[in-house]
């Protein structure tokens, strides 16, 4: 039975189904909270300063939400989905990209407000009050970041769909691209269509790779019954995931273009993970195996042109051996 923030000023949500069911909905805002800043942050690049880096932070923050919903979700009986409420990623300029999360913020607080009303659990409310507090703060800092990118604090955010993504491209920039033979040339910035670059292509289906590999280990924490498990899946391997998107992330951002974050959010890709301990375990070696091999291909491909994906990529080849070592240490304990 469906419990909606409607029905909140009613009455309480005493049953742990209808929390659930509340908690699911803050689960959903904080995914797209944490998507959305990542893009903000990838997007401004060197050009906000100190600003990217403050972003991130916040949406480690929402990472930390993100992880007690779902814990809370799974302890109260639930089933923990990874899905996601809708992102706006383009805007005019910088500071109106800045008040998108201005906005983003103020839905949450307004959601929270509502949920901490309606949930009458004394644990789901102590952690509704500090995950609040946080909002709050963080809405703050929004505010101030887009006075210091020049805009207006008061303004309405304009969003649209027609962003600076692949529109006039820098004449001066060095990007580069693979050609039909292979090879890394200087990119064509005059073509229309720069998403359909293959090195482009390469780095996104990676971000793809990532960014479902860390929402499967995510939710096989959530459900996790071992803390060990659980405590492994998300400091040693979603958090090392997360580092890796981003690299990636921003590499396809530096080419003026977007990250590919969009999934199938369905429960589709879930249920071919199995759940059972060590089954998982065989399955995230398979995974961490492809995720070698992945970046093997990208480090062939891209060849030493580029040094500074290069060396991102080779680190990252050592991040995936030693990840894929560890799956296998544990699974012999
Ligand atoms: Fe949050
Ligand atoms: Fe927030
Ligand atoms: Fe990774």
């Amino acid at each position: 039975m469906a419990f909606s923030s409607e029905d909140a000023r009613a009455k309480k949500a005493t049953s742990n189904e209808e929390i659930v069911a509340l908690l699911l909905e803050d689960m959903k805002g904080e995914h797209a909270a944490i998507i959305q800043y990542l893009q903000h942050a990838y997007k401004i690049g060197e050009a906000g300063g100190e600003i990217p880096s403050e972003i991130e932070g916040i949406a480690r923050d929402e990472m930390r939400h993100f992880r007690w919903l779902g814990e809370l979700v799974a302890e109260l009986g639930g089933e923990p989905n990874m899905q996601r409420d809708p992102i706006f990623l383009d805007s005019p300029s910088t500071n109106d990209l800045l008040s998108l999360d201005v906005d983003a913020e103020q839905r949450a607080i307004d959601q929270y407000r509502d949920h901490i009303a309606a949930i009458d659990h004394p644990k789901v409310t102590l952690y509704l009050n500090r995950i609040l507090m946080d909002e709050l703060f963080h809405q703050g800092k929004f505010k101030d970041f887009v006075e210091e990118m020049g805009g207006n604090q008061a303004k309405e955010a304009a969003s649209n769909d027609t962003g600076p993504w692949n529109k006039n491209p820098n004449p001066l920039s060095k990007d580069l691209e693979l050609n039909s033979a292979g090879q890394v040339v200087a990119a064509d910035l005059e073509r229309k269509n720069r998403d359909d670059h293959p090195l482009v292509k390469m780095l996104n289906s990676r971000v793809q790779m990532e960014y479902e590999t860390i929402l499967i280990y995510l939710h096989q924490a959530f459900i996790s019954r071992n803390p060990t498990q659980r405590d492994h899946l998300i400091s040693d391997r979603a958090v090392w995931h997360m580092t890796h998107m981003g690299t990636l992330g921003e590499a396809v951002a530096e080419l003026e273009t977007r990250p590919e974050m969009e999934l199938d959010f369905s429960s589709a890709f879930l249920s071919k993970v199995p759940v059972e301990p060590e089954e998982f375990n065989n399955w995230a070696i398979g995974r961490e195996k492809s995720l070698l091999e992945n970046t093997e291909n990208l480090l062939e491909e891209t060849g030493d042109i580029d040094e500074g994906l290069t060396n991102e990529l080779k680190r990252l080849e050592g991040h995936n051996r030693f990840q894929v070592e560890q799956f296998k240490i544990e699974k012999n304990n």
